[in-house]
């Protein structure tokens, strides 16, 4: 559990009292019981309002809202208030200001306006937070801590004078010697070669491409920056406040923080996940890889859904409300994907600001709206949820997520601009398709809960990484691998000799040359044993064999009977390597006969593709969730499954009638 203070579904948004007259706060707790709110995170934009001059705190108002709070039986995420700096900031410290890659100072004006390497900004944000555990360490209202606010969302990299030295800084640690670093970088190249540390700059704007190194421990460089602010928050909390839990809203997908690492200081994972309506399908199976993503962040913990639109978004160019029932099957996807909470942006529509078009639970209009009772009615069901908290989505299948490998992979001057989520969706999407809950694990991860793990483009391997696939395979696991991965080192420097070089003995093949695809040209392949030819996009190469079978050859072009699929078995295990991107249905098929043969089945067999069906589990119950994603109506034959409907109180077997974008949850003991 989360926090035994709160001992339920968590059910809540973002609240901002600040932006309102006193008054309209009874008006919010008298709404918050109607609805069943039990927990809002509050704070998050509060700096100017706390301090509001240098040094001068004014926590009175936030301790009247507190009160009110804890008199309502409503708990706070309470925020360190960090996101966002005042105006004075900016005014006594202009050097606190980020800069871009071509040395242009971002202005205050907005928000999260801050260098994350500036002196002051840290000292302040740390000051600040350290007044308010104190302050409200024992206050009844306050059940856990929200660091800062969506990191990086703005500002990912700062290129200032400032991060300059400090980036030297860190060089030295991780390379001791200027010519390891020269080593590493492979300096020797365009005449890079430097003298001393002070030469060294971030990957600013230059003629052409930078040294791909720099650029990669820059991002290294940035991502570790960012999140020594996170830990210093997260010191400071542990230390005066060590029961209680916290976390920073993490986003899903987002490039530049690697999660994995981040998720190992917080006590639980919480993400944000901003779907577009308009977009259908492909936008929920997003979704749902991004919650799976986040639930595996910290081994298959429950998370919690920090933020969502109770509507329409107001930052797209055009932005579409959620039609009647679509909140309320999105956010039981969050919870059928592992999440015990449901939160949203925010409590109530703002009157003013850039955000005053975003959709509130309690929207412009007040109570009597549609937006609000649908709110009502999902706080209510989800109380008679809370025996899922705690149990777990249990995966026999991963698929491999590896920050570093990304940042690395979507450099520029490559074959092709390859996208890395892209190319991890081709695999998760199949697995979808099959219904067969997937994880996310980090390449030296731990790989022994699964029967199958698969790494689409892993363009950087370390050691570390190919021995974790080479041991996993050894006793018995099944791996899959695709084209251009293994191709470079932690340093971003080619393994000659053959790619994949470190994986080479594992997969049973080596690649001599490549042929990426322009847009709109496809292949073919010749499946062996089989006289169909199936289509392939994006990438062709010329494979030749060290020990692996062919299971598939290209049927086209120079390279025509040269290996698309090939499959080595090794030890107990087996692995697999895909040369091209085959057409969706010939993925989709073979891992279905992959996962046939290791006997990983979906909770229920050929369900309508429109519906989703997802397994919690804890020792006393297992949660089938079946969700219809469709505005039509759906049946779903409930196989062997068998128990209660939580959401309706009735005994669910055999078939189960679900309405336009309806869900059921079935306990089965
Ligand atoms: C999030 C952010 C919130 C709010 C919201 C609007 O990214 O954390 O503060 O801006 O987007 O959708």
């Amino acid at each position: 559990m989360i926090t035994s203070r709160l001992p339920h579904v968590f059910f809540g948004g973002d609240y901002n009292p600040e932006q309102w007259p006193e008054s309209v706060w009874l008006e919010d707790m008298r709404l918050m019981r109607e609805a069943g709110v039990n927990l809002v995170s509050i704070g998050i934009f509060s700096w100017a309002k706390l301090e509001p001059r240098p040094g001068e705190y004014d926590f009175a108002w936030l301790d009247r809202i507190m009160d009110l709070l804890a008199k309502n039986a409503i708990f706070a995420d309470l925020a360190t208030a960090s996101a966002s700096p005042p105006p004075w900031l900016a005014r006594l410290h202009p050097e606190s200001l980020p800069q871009n890659a071509s040395g242009t100072r971002y202005f205050p004006g907005a928000r999260q306006h801050y260098c994350p390497n500036s002196a002051a900004y840290k000292s302040r944000a740390a000051e600040l937070t350290r007044r308010l555990a104190r302050r409200y360490k024992d206050h009844p209202a306050l059940a856990m801590w929200h660091i800062n606010n969506e990191y990086a969302c703005h500002v990912s990299e700062c290129f200032c004078d400032v991060c300059a030295a400090e980036f030297r800084v860190w060089l030295q640690a991780r390379y001791g010697l200027i010519d390891e670093l020269n080593r590493a970088w492979g300096t020797a190249f365009w005449s890079q070669q430097y003298s001393t540390w002070n030469e060294i700059l971030p990957p600013r704007k230059a003629p052409t491409f930078c040294n791909p190194a720099q650029q990669l421990d820059y991002k290294r460089f940035m991502n570790d920056s960012v999140f020594e602010l996170c830990l210093s928050e997260a010191n400071i909390l542990k230390q005066i406040t060590p029961g209680l839990p916290l976390t920073t809203n993490f986003m899903g997908w987002f490039k530049p923080l690697d999660y994995f690492q981040w998720a190992k200081a917080l006590d639980f994972v919480s993400w944000d996940s901003y779907p577009d309506p308009s977009l259908g399908m492909s936008e929920v199976a997003n979704a749902a890889a991004n919650h799976d993503l986040m639930r595996s962040l910290k081994g298959g913990q429950p998370f919690v859904l920090m933020e969502q639109a109770p509507s329409a978004v107001n930052w797209r160019t055009v932005n579409v409300p959620k039609p009647p029932g679509l909140m309320r099957l999105w956010s039981y996807q969050a919870l059928a994907h592992g999440a015990d909470g449901i939160l949203y942006f925010q409590w109530r529509a703002a009157q003013a600001g850039a955000e005053k078009f975003h959709s509130g639970m309690v929207p412009h209009a007040g109570e009597n709206t549609r937006v609000f009772s649908e709110i009502k009615q999902l706080g209510h069901e989800l109380k008679k949820l809370d025996g899922i908290l705690d149990s777990r989505v249990p995966a026999q299948v991963a698929i491999v997520m590896d920050w570093q490998s990304r940042w690395a992979l979507e450099l520029d001057s490559h074959p092709a601009p390859l996208q890395y989520v892209q190319q991890l969706r081709h695999y998760y999407d199949a697995m979808r398709e099959l219904n067969i809950a997937v994880d996310f694990v980090a390449p030296e991860g731990d790989f022994s809960p699964y029967k199958l793990v698969l790494a689409p483009a892993l363009y950087l391997v370390r050691y570390g990484g190919a021995e974790n696939v080479r041991m996993f395979v050894a006793r018995g696991g099944t791996f899959l691998t695709t084209f251009f991965s293994g191709i470079v080192d932690e340093n971003d420097t080619v393994q000659t000799g053959g790619y994949p070089l470190l994986l080479r003995d594992v997969l049973g093949v080596w690649v001599e040359e490549w042929d990426p695809f322009p847009p709109g040209r496809r292949g073919t392949v010749q499946v062996h044993g089989s006289r169909d030819l199936v289509a392939c996009d994006t990438w062709g190469e010329v494979v030749h064999l060290c020990g692996a079978k062919v299971l598939a050859t290209f049927a086209d072009g120079w390279y025509a009977g040269k290996p698309a699929l090939t499959l080595n078995k090794v030890g107990e295990g087996r692995a697999f390597y895909c040369a091209t991107q085959f057409e969706r249905g010939f993925t989709l098929g073979l891992l279905e006969n992959i996962c046939a043969d290791l006997k990983i089945a979906p909770p229920l067999e050929k369900i309508p593709s429109s519906i989703e069906v997802c397994v919690r589990s804890k020792p006393e119950a297992d949660y089938l969730f079946v969700l219809n994603h469709s505005d039509m109506p759906q049946t779903v034959k409930l196989q062997k499954w068998k128990g209660v409907d939580l959401l309706s109180g009735k005994k669910a077997a055999g078939t189960l009638k679900l309405g336009p974008f309806g869900v059921a949850v079935i306990e089965s003991k």
